[in-house]
């Protein structure tokens, strides 16, 4: 038995509800097939999106929704995505040469506000600033935002269906533009940052402009971006981090040291949320510049999803998956002071997914369950979290050192009257029982413990058996709780 600290005198900050984000590029399946099924087709869908996926999605509360890329969004072009669909072109995809797909853009800025209002996300546009001028992304903010009636854009929108401004707040500058947004290096990043920036801060009021911060623990981009950006007068809203944990053996075969391996490497992002906010606050730009990590998730071997490789990225999502789903969620909960939005990738038959579709088959990942699980952390009072430490030792299959991660992930919360305390038991085979002791407050007896786990941490859900993996919720009491082994579990519990 070990005890477990909630520290409500020691709040960590507010939550951001945008942490718990989501990500949809143009590549693959995620769009066409995935989300997008056409109004004509015999699946269900509203206005030609998946009803099924429709419904799931808005069930945990998606906050925000990143478009049209990724690596796409660099080869962009908004105009395509607009007007009668059978009059839109047909165009390559950055995808095109892994893929042999085109992009038919039956899914372009009216379509995915409808997508991003039928889940009640925000929509959060990533701008092309490699193939595209200052200029175009200006026309594009003009058409999205300005009032109805006023510009020839407007009128136009408006003739294409939408009179009233789609209100596009969050704006990417670019995306990865250290690698295939313009291959840039940091110093010439943060001038094209400060050109692009003075543009489209000055199209429409209360943009929140996004820049692109490093690839994982690429240090040294962020000191040199901050040493050219630090004296700018133009002001970001947030610094986008991407890391990808990757991958450590299969999607689903993988080894017990592979288990570890890929939950301490996803574990790995406590570092590079800590070390580029030590950057940030040493530039004093923690209000410019809080971390909005827009990309992050496992990146197995191809081939493991139900398309067979046909979906480019698509992948299997065991519970191995779902518990560096919850590794992180904890993070970022336990970093809200510094991590402001976080956008998991991607939303369905892609890396790190929620979903996996194809035609009339639909079915949820672990990974969604987490999310639900998780979700009344969204907009709550982080608070500090104590319980005594213990480690697991592993032998890294790439390198055969031994190494360490810690049994627990653990973050709590409290909304109003309610706790929400959720935990990660990474152990394979070490149940663990905590003793929970508020301080500062008192908990009810009763709580409500939602477990997610399975038989093998291997196990995932398909369309065979798409509920082989899925919660189960029981009443237990806010003293004390008993997590099996390689278990998510979420305690909800009310304060006294
Ligand atoms: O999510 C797949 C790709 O990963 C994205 O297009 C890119 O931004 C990242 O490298």
């Amino acid at each position: 038995m070990k005890n477990l600290y909630l520290i409500k005198p020691l709040p960590l900050g507010t939550i951001s509800p945008l942490i718990y984000g989501h990500f949809s590029e143009h590549i693959g399946g995620v769009f066409y097939d995935g989300i997008y099924v056409g109004e004509d087709s015999p699946i269900p869908n509203i206005k030609g999106f998946r009803k099924a996926l429709v419904d799931a999605f808005k069930a945990i509360n998606p906050p925000v929704l990143r478009w049209p890329g990724g690596c796409f969004a660099e080869v962009y072009d908004w105009r395509d995505g607009i007007g009668p669909k059978n009059q839109r072109p047909t165009r390559l995809n950055w995808w095109t040469p892994h893929d042999k797909r085109f992009e038919p853009n039956l899914v372009g800025t009216h379509e995915f506000v409808e997508f991003c209002r039928l889940v009640g996300a925000e929509p959060y546009f990533a701008a092309n600033i490699t193939s595209t001028t200052p200029l175009d992304i200006r026309d594009w903010i003009d058409y999205c935002n300005s009032p109805q009636g006023t510009t020839t854009y407007a009128k136009l929108r408006e003739q294409n269906g939408s009179p009233e401004p789609l209100n596009v707040k969050y704006w990417g500058v670019g995306n990865e533009c250290w690698g295939g947004g313009g291959n840039m290096d940091p110093e010439t990043y943060a001038h094209e940052f400060r050109k692009y920036a003075a543009i489209m801060r000055n199209s429409a009021p209360g943009l929140q402009l996004i820049g692109c911060g490093p690839n994982g623990n690429d240090w040294m981009w962020t000191e040199k971006f901050l040493r050219v950006f630090h004296t700018s007068e133009h002001a970001m809203s947030g610094y986008s981090v991407h890391y990808y944990c990757g991958r450590s053996g299969d999607a689903v075969n993988f080894s017990n040291d592979n288990y570890y391996h890929l939950l301490a490497k996803a574990g790995f992002m406590e570092n590079i949320i800590q070390r580029n906010w030590n950057l940030i606050s040493g530039w004093g730009k923690q209000v410019q510049c809080p971390l909005f990590v827009d990309e992050w998730g496992c990146w197995h071997p191809d081939g493991s999803g139900p398309s067979k490789g046909y979906n480019l990225f698509e992948q299997q999502s065991t519970m191995r998956d779902a518990l560096v789903t919850a590794l992180t969620l904890n993070i970022f909960n336990n970093h809200c002071d510094k991590v402001k939005m976080a956008n998991v990738a991607q939303l369905v038959n892609n890396l790190h997914c929620l979903f996996l579709a194809g035609k009339e088959n639909f079915i949820l990942t672990p990974t969604y369950h987490v999310f639900n699980m998780f979700k009344s952390h969204q907009g709550a009072t982080a608070i500090k979290t104590a319980v005594e430490g213990q480690k697991i030792a592993f032998a890294n299959p790439d390198s055969n050192r031994q190494e360490e991660l810690e049994k627990l992930s653990i973050s709590a919360s409290i909304k109003g009257s309610q706790l929400t305390l959720t935990v990660a038991n990474l152990s394979l085979d070490e149940p663990e029982q905590l003793q929970l002791n508020p301080v500062g407050f008192q908990l009810k007896k009763d709580a409500c413990i939602t477990l997610l786990n399975a038989q093998d941490v291997r196990a995932h859900n398909d369309f065979d058996a798409p509920n082989a993996v899925e919660p189960t919720s029981i009443s237990g009491s806010s003293d004390c709780v008993a997590i099996p082994p390689a278990t998510v579990a979420t305690i909800a519990a009310e304060l006294a």
